[in-house]
């Protein structure tokens, strides 16, 4: 008996209680210990009770054991295993059951749950299908629709939804093992066995291809929910041997694939991105009230997210008429979140009255903790601001500026505590999108750098540290692949081209969607603003200029890239913008050339990878997961891939090289080659290897 399940004989119950801190992941000594605990309760019991220690129940298999030589006994066989005893088993789940954990809980005659815990198969986050009998059992107790749903969205159901589906026989409030030897000692003393699932009718079956062609598409690229549909269709054909087989032959299949690699990358590097080696031992400084500068979309968005992580909120505007209408985009965002009851009416009152305040006068601001200034982007305004912070806020107060590629350097120059001063990037609609550049100047003091961090944490956002460069890790990054699809473009390939390979890729939407949903007038000032530091080598396009100049600014005016019509979804190609190109490219004397979709869809990427490995070898990314989960929260990179430098890893890297090699002898300039990656080649190893510590 291991220590992983600890084993106790109370009366005529078994109890099987999982001790694997922090979510009793099913790894090689629990699987052991719950194959143990069955046989030598079948010795001296009447029946078998499994919990989990601590705050849940297993929260699935070891994610740390994917890619490794499987130990044995093998969870699919230790789930048969609890199927087939001869007692009755009962799970009694508190926390989460997730996935093998589900599993398990599957596997048992009996399943009860107190009405806090969730229930899932979470696999296809990690790019995987259920593989210890999940899409055999699940749908034989709820049904193949509910099953459906559940496998292949991933998502988790609360334990009242879980006993309405039929996965759960019941929900007691209480202590997981009080409640379960209860439910046990009934079991025994109503002279019920055990209950196999797996003997259960074959569920009955639907139109599987339709289902499968649905989730293809909706998978854009991503292979494993669709995978899962034909192992569930099995559950429907087969018995529960032959089930299982399928199940397995197909989960090998996920478990060797790239996309289970880019997406428990992205799993792993979640987590381990605020986990910064330079913060360990330093505390964040205390934030109870911030102060927000400035009621745009941004600033309402800011404020929101602050709100809603309990935070006290001042809005600054510049006169009463803007304190309004900022105040007012505030409560129409919370009101939207009522309405889809997403916030209850108790709670909206609460923050609206208690938690938020406006003012024109940057004198409230004298006691907040934190100021957050989301104001026009010019240098000129954001040096007054900071000046006037500076002769407001309270010592000790941290002031950030959510600028999204001014020199925070100059910023923090324009006040007398450098120290104090920080980036906070956050990306439209700010209550909404999950990335938040933590932008570190050069006098940044530690334990602000950690405060920002901390209040990532409290709005529940993925934050990751940047260096200082125009546009920080992101937008640098964003302004090189977007010039080379322009370059695409100039060469012959249609924005619309452009837009059916990136999606084709995994993207939600391609650059040329994305420019007409941003407007076009944010490029267009961007590059008037470039302009003077041009270098007279790059190459340029205008038509999107000229496109601007006739007023169409994409979405907002109706007409950009695309062509929209009011009450449509999405738009059609706009033929003004393709006469414009092709007025362009005649005047350069450029002849058209012909670019499929895996040209374009390996240009724009390694185009992306160049500019990454840039920004690590700068040191404005301190690793490169750092960058694949900047791409991955705050652009739309398909997750499956786990962000740009797993991608590169996946490709190799050395074929990475070769292809900006290939391409820079049409334009040496722009695919000027990373020297990282050069010496990543030269020394044979991977940007996974510098994400462990190593170093080229
Ligand atoms: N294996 C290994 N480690 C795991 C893990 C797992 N299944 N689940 C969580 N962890 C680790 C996390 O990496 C984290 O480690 P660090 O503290 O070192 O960063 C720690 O446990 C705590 O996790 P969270 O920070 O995520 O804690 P939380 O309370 O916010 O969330 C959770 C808890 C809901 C369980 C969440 O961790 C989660 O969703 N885990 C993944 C669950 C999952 O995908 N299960 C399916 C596994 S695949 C499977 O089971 C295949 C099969 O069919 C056989």
């Amino acid at each position: 008996m291991t220590n992983a399940v600890e084993y106790q004989l109370i009366d005529d119950v078994a109890v099987l209680r999982a001790n694997n801190p922090p979510v009793n992941a099913l790894g090689q000594a629990v699987r052991a210990g719950l194959l143990a605990g069955v046989m030598r309760a079948e010795g001296e019991a009447k029946a078998i009770l499994i919990i989990g220690n601590g705050r849940t129940f297993f929260a699935g298999a070891d994610i740390k054991e994917f890619g490794k030589p499987p130990q044995e006994p093998f969870l699919p066989d230790v789930c048969t295993r609890i199927e087939q005893s001869t007692l009755p088993v009962i799970s009694s789940i508190h926390g989460t059951a997730l996935g093998g954990g589900l599993e398990v809980a599957l596997g048992t005659h009996y399943r009860i749950a107190v009405p806090s815990a969730k229930v899932g198969l979470p696999e296809v986050h990690l790019g995987i299908l259920p593989g210890a009998g999940g899409t055999q059992r699940l749908p034989r107790v709820a049904g193949v629709e509910n099953t459906m749903d559940l496998i292949t969205s991933g998502g988790h159901v609360t334990a009242a939804d879980a006993l309405a589906m039929g996965i759960l026989d019941a929900v007691e409030d209480g202590d997981v093992e009080a409640i379960g030897l209860t439910f046990a000692n009934q079991i025994l003393a109503q002279g019920k066995g055990p209950r196999p699932v797996g003997q259960l009718p074959r569920p009955d079956p639907i139109d599987f291809d339709t289902a499968h062609a649905a989730a293809m598409k909706k998978g854009r690229g991503q292979i494993a929910p669709a995978t899962a549909i034909r192992a569930i269709e099995a559950a429907c054909h087969n018995d529960l041997a032959e089930g299982l087989q399928r199940e397995r032959d197909l989960f090998m299949t996920l478990m060797n694939s790239p996309q289970r690699e880019g997406m428990i990358h992205a799993f792993f590097n979640e987590r381990a991105v605020s986990k910064l080696p330079e913060l360990k031992g330093i505390a964040p400084r205390d934030v109870q009230s911030i102060g927000v500068i400035g009621g745009g979309t941004m600033g309402a968005g800011i404020t929101v997210a602050a709100l809603l992580a309990g935070l006290n909120v001042v809005m600054i505007e510049r006169d009463s008429d803007a304190v309004k209408a900022g105040s007012d985009r505030v409560s129409g965002i919370l009101q939207g979140s009522v309405k889809r009851g997403k916030l209850s009416q108790g709670k909206y009152d609460a923050i609206m009255v208690g938690g938020f305040s406006a003012s024109d006068s940057y004198d409230a601001l004298g006691d907040v903790d934190l100021v957050i200034e989301a104001a026009f982007e010019e240098m000129g305004v954001k040096k007054a601001i900071f000046a006037e912070l500076d002769r407001v806020c309270k010592t000790g107060a941290v002031l950030a500026s959510n600028t999204s590629y001014l020199d925070v350097n100059e910023i923090a120059a324009s006040t007398s505590r450098p120290a104090d001063v920080i980036g906070l990037h956050f990306f439209s609609p700010a209550h909404v999108m999950k990335l938040l550049e933590v932008v570190v100047a050069d006098q940044t003091a530690p334990d602000v750098v950690a405060t920002g961090f901390a209040l990532g944490k409290a709005m529940r956002k993925t934050a990751v540290r940047s260096g200082v460069c125009d546009g920080f890790i992101g937008n640098r990054i964003l302004k090189t692949y977007r010039t080379c699809a322009d370059h695409m473009v100039l060469d012959g390939a249609s924005p619309f081209e452009i837009d059916d390979a990136m999606t084709a890729f995994g993207f939600a939407m391609g650059p040329y969607a994305v420019a007409d949903l941003a407007g076009l007038d944010i490029g267009w000032a961007t590059r008037k603003r470039l302009a003077p530091t041009r270098d007279p080598r790059e190459r340029i396009s205008t038509y999107a200029d000229k496109i601007c100049e006739a007023g169409h600014f994409g979405q907002k005016t109706g007409k950009g890239y695309y062509v929209y019509e009011k009450g449509k979804r999405g738009g059609t190609p706009n033929p003004e913008m393709m006469a414009l190109i092709e007025a362009e490219r005649t005047e350069l004397g450029i002849t058209q050339r012909a670019f499929t979709a895996e040209d374009i869809q390996r240009r724009y990427m390694c185009a992306m990878v160049n500019e990454a490995a840039k920004v690590v070898d700068e040191g404005i990314a301190a690793r490169p997961l750092d960058v694949d989960m900047v791409l991955l929260f705050g652009y739309g990179f398909p997750r499956h891939w786990g962000g740009p430098l797993k991608w590169a890893d996946l490709q190799g890297v050395q074929s990475i090289l070769d292809d900006i090699e290939s391409y820079a002898k049409e334009d040496a300039y722009f695919w000027e080659c990373s020297d990282l990656l050069k010496r990543l080649v030269a020394a044979g190893k991977t940007f996974e290897d510098l994400n462990m510590g190593e170093t080229v």
